[in-house]
């Protein structure tokens, strides 16, 4: 099922290569996946039942939630799709919905229900589950948790066509940004109060007072039994300036790799200078939509010059030397 070759670290190094930062949140998530499957494979062996360990992501928009997920499906190649949790919320029969979540995952499959099964779900926005309020039309969030508890636990769907989905082996990870976390956490955890002199020591309480506790959760109106079935969580950091950075010039997609081949492939070199990608770092900074706003940013500062690259014969090379300032062509 699972090659035996892919172990926690080398699933890490794959995810490198699209993912920056985040090493915390990556680790977490690889030994959770590879759990996952080896948990399988022994369940099956033993005709036991599986016991599950669902992920729960944690982190601000635009840190790389989705994309680790979506990275993670890809290099294990098994079927992946995402939901909103807030557009289960707004349907009429949230049993639709789901229906239609996991026909997504067959199709993904290319029809085999089968492998659908040892899919992965990825439903975010999980924090907007409130219990109860909003729009009385609407289902309340306390319901849709309850739907999709039922299908975490494992259930057969009927989809539309009358096949079945057995959901028991999906992996599902949840995500969610849990805006004043941080905040709650220092409420109610407290291990301050325990005299420490050893670094070491400081450094067990510290790793203690971050850990999110399924009371924290409350907190945002998920209801025990459902963080009760997410005991696996990884927490991805804010990104800073430096990161933000690597985030358009190293991964494998990156954006200035590729706008490098687009222009590239008209016979002109494109240079961007590093003080140009420390600019767009701080703008969207300011923009605090994580890693989201840099494509917008970089897209602007690109465009007038991609109007003209088809024309500009004999032109070898275009350099940016600032966000403020006009490109400089070569020939
Ligand atoms: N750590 C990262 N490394 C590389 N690229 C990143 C990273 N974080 C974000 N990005 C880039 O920003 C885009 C948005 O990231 P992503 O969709 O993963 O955010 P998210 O955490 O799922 O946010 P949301 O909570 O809003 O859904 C990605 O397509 C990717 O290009
Ligand atoms: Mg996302």
């Amino acid at each position: 099922m699972l090659d035996v070759s892919v172990t926690p670290r080398a699933i890490v190094r794959q995810l490198d290569d699209y993912v920056v930062g985040q090493d915390s949140a990556k680790r977490v998530v690889a030994v959770a996946v590879w759990t996952h499957f080896r948990k399988i494979a022994r369940s099956r062996a033993q005709g036991l039942p599986l016991e599950k360990s669902n992920v729960l992501l944690i982190g601000a928009s635009g840190t790389g939630k989705t994309l680790t997920c979506d990275t993670l499906a890809r290099i294990l190649g098994v079927p992946f799709v995402t939901a909103e949790a807030t557009s289960l919320a707004q349907s009429r029969y949230v049993g639709d919905e789901i229906e239609a979540m996991l026909q997504r995952l067959v199709d993904k499959a290319g029809g085999d229900a089968a492998r659908a099964g040892r899919g992965i779900v990825f439903i975010d926005e999980i924090d907007k589950l409130k219990a109860g309020g909003g729009d009385a039309r609407a289902l309340s969030g306390e319901s849709v948790q309850h739907a999709l508890l039922k299908i975490m636990e494992g259930a057969q769907v009927r989809l539309g066509d009358g096949r079945y989905v057995d959901t028991s082996e999906v992996l599902f990870i949840c995500g969610g940004a849990f805006v004043g976390l941080d905040r709650i956490l220092k409420d109610t955890h407290g291990y301050g109060f325990i005299a420490t002199s050893s670094q070491e020591s400081r450094q067990i309480l510290e790793r203690l007072n971050a850990r999110v506790k399924p009371t924290d959760l409350f907190a945002y109106g998920l209801i025990p039994e459902f963080t009760g079935r997410l005991p696996v969580i990884a927490r991805f950091d804010e990104l800073s300036k430096p990161t933000l950075v690597r985030i358009m010039t190293e991964p494998r997609n990156a954006l200035y790799r590729q706008f490098r081949d687009l222009f590239a492939a008209e016979g002109v070199e494109l240079v961007v200078e590093p003080r140009v990608f420390e600019q767009i770092a701080e703008v969207a900074l300011e923009y605090k939509t994580g890693a989201r706003s840099l494509r917008g940013i970089f897209e602007e500062l690109m465009s007038p010059v991609l109007f003209e690259l088809p024309e500009r014969a004999g032109a070898r090379r275009v350099t940016f030397a600032s966000l403020f300032a006009e490109p400089a062509w070569q020939a």
